[in-house]
This record gives C-alpha cells, sequence and structure tokens, in this order.
C-alpha cells in the first residue's frame, strides 16, 4: 500500500495492494480521464510532485517520469504527492 496526497483537491488517498491509484482518485471523487487501464494511451496521466515511483506504464518517456505519473499501473512508494 502507499499514499498518495492530492495537492489540488486536498485529499489524501490510500492505495491498497489489490488496487490502481487511478481507481483510489476515482473513489474519492477526483475527477480524472482514462481509457485503456493498461498503461498505454497516457489518458490517465497526472503531475507528480515529489516522491518515490514505480513507473510500470508503456507511454511516457524515461525523463517524462520526474514529474509524470501513470495512474492506471504506476504505483508509488510511501508517500508521494500529485497534483490533482
Ligand atoms: Fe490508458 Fe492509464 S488509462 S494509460
Amino acid at each position: 500500500p502507499f499514499t498518495a496526497k492530492c495537492l489540488k483537491s486536498g485529499i489524501t488517498v490510500e492505495v491498497d495492494e489489490g488496487q490502481s491509484l487511478l481507481q483510489a482518485l476515482l473513489d474519492a471523487d477526483i475527477p480524472m480521464d482514462y481509457s485503456c487501464e493498461g498503461g498505454v494511451c497516457g489518458t490517465c496521466v497526472v503531475p507528480l510532485v515529489s516522491g518515490e515511483v514505480e513507473h510500470m506504464d508503456e507511454f511516457l518517456m524515461d525523463d517524462e517520469h520526474a514529474d509524470q505519473l501513470i495512474t492506471c499501473v504506476s504505483r508509488g512508494e510511501g508517500e508521494i504527492e500529485i497534483d490533482v
């Protein structure tokens, strides 16, 4: 599990093992666009502000992983901050 602080909405979500960050955001009523839910279309991208992330998408370039995160497949470690 990991924690995502959502800076724009002021909400903090807990993401369990069996759940995607995207799903946790939707469950918290944060409006999210998404499509493939498989890490390939890029629709569910969010700005990454801080924290360690295990990137598992096939959409972003390596250098884009510094400040972006694909929420349907990638996971944080500990606590991360995203700008949604
Ligand atoms: Fe397609 Fe996340 S919904 S990459």
